[in-house]
């Protein structure tokens, strides 16, 4: 079960800021109902790149991405080549539910040291490599894969084998080159974008190698569909859209993500990615300029409660805070009791998971007394199923905000930028002209 609590929203507890949730809701119900049935609608058309809510129901790939999996039982380490949506998500679920006994690594940096310390560990003969790339062009990814590729073929006896492909099915580099070389790859759907690819084999192939359960994940997706196509009442993304849209008018122009969880350590980068990538838009649909967005950062607890709680609560009035928070350990650990330390007597016998719950708890009404909103979302536990939840409930929630501030969620004009000055700052062919721009403009 996947369960709002919205108490430390609300007037009562965070002052004239707040909201009475059950009006906001009423209120703005047309304006949800006609976000919803606008998703719906559009999904059918490939342009809109919805794709990635009916990935879940794509049992026939599922059943490739473990059967492949199953065929390469030699492997001990994977590697994945990819960077932002191309690795953020399988990291994360990785992360929290990974249990070998291969090992995973995500190349996302170009950065020379880390890529040749990972290169010393490793042994070629027993790694296999998964270069994920949408595009099949991005330069950090293309690049990992021409110095592993060098290293696997001067390592091994075929280094074919040790490398699968995961891109675009036409359009690319990567493609051509996959079918010229006989690699074993698989598709990223053309309707399904980076950040909203982890049920797809952009991610389903890595956590397929960390162990988890991905059937499990998919119904968890499946379930956030069927709310998102739910009634208002129960429309969790929905519901949690509007939250994030309300406070945003109300100047909340920073949303802290912060899990109570080491193992859901990753998930805060995969968020912050989902969100600032999808949301941080210059125009709206009719290309009018807005300047949307609102900036997801980053934080865990309870470590940062040892750091960053203090602006939250102290600073200014500027958050929304979104935790994550579970509601039972899948193992707990009892503090004991020590003589001579009777001073710690209130931590003797109970649990560490108690003692996580009461510093979330704390933490929220603390912020809520110093009139900062948050607002909690509870995971039944942590496994497959709530994560796979979880993740696709944030990417509803995404796409909801991206129909209320009437802008496409869905593209990255900001981030093809970027790429595009890199491409030709390191003299890619067809990128002269922009060279000799950038140079003029003293780049
Ligand atoms: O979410 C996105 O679309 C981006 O973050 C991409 O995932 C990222 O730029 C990598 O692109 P590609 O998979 O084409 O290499």
């Amino acid at each position: 079960m996947l369960r709002l609590e919205l108490d430390n929203l609300s007037s009562q507890r965070i002052g004239p800021q707040g909201l009475d949730w059950e009006s906001a809701l009423a209120a703005h119900a047309p304006l949800l109902e006609a976000a919803r049935q606008a998703l719906w609608q559009r999904k059918a058309d490939p342009g809109q790149f919805l794709g990635w809510i009916e990935v879940p129901e794509d049992t026939e790939t599922l059943r490739q991405v473990r059967r492949f999996r199953e065929t390469q039982d030699w492997v001990e380490a994977l590697v994945v080549l990819g960077i932002g949506g191309s690795a953020l998500g399988a990291q994360a679920v990785a992360a929290a539910l990974g249990r070998g006994p291969v090992r995973l690594h995500f190349v996302d940096n170009v950065e020379p040291e880390p890529i040749l310390e990972l290169l010393r560990t490793l042994e070629p003969s027993k790694t296999l490599v998964n270069v994920i790339s949408k595009s099949g062009a991005t330069a950090e990814t293309m690049a990992a894969f021409l110095v592993f590729r060098q290293w696997l073929e001067e390592g091994t006896v075929n280094w074919k084998k040790h490398v699968v492909v995961t891109t675009d099915p036409a359009k690319g580099l990567l493609r051509p080159y996959a079918q010229a070389e006989g690699l074993a790859s698989f598709a990223v759907p053309p309707a399904v974008g980076g950040r909203f690819s982890v049920t797809c084999p952009v991610g389903t192939l890595p956590l397929a190698f960390a162990g988890v359960d991905l059937e499990s994940f998919l119904a968890g997706a499946r379930k956030a569909n069927e709310q998102a196509q739910g009634p208002l009442s129960h429309n969790l993304p929905a519901q949690t859209a509007l939250v994030h849209h309300l406070f945003a008018q109300k100047g909340k122009n920073i949303v802290v993500f912060m899990p109570y969880s080491t193992r859901l350590r990753y998930l805060p980068d995969w968020f912050v990615q989902l969100h600032d990538e999808s949301l941080g838009k210059a125009r709206d649909r009719q290309g009018r300029e807005v300047r949307t967005g609102t900036t997801a950062v980053r934080a865990i607890g309870t470590t940062d409660q040892h750091a960053q709680v203090q602006l939250f609560r102290e600073g200014p009035h500027d958050k929304l805070i979104q935790f994550v928070r579970l509601l039972a350990p899948s193992e707990d650990l009892k503090i004991p009791a020590v003589m001579g330390l009777e001073g710690l007597d209130y931590l003797f016998g109970r649990s560490f998971f108690e003692l996580l719950e009461a510093e979330a708890k704390a933490t929220a009404h603390a912020l809520a007394k110093a009139g900062q909103p948050n607002y909690t979302l509870t995971l039944e536990k942590l496994d497959a199923y709530h994560l796979g939840w979880l993740l696709q409930h944030l990417m509803w929630q995404t796409a909801f905000l991206g129909e209320l501030w009437n802008i496409n969620a869905f593209d990255q004009p900001g981030v093809e930028l970027g790429k595009e000055y890199t491409y030709a700052l390191m003299g890619r062919k067809g990128y002269e002209e922009l060279a000799r721009r950038l140079r003029a403009e003293g780049v």
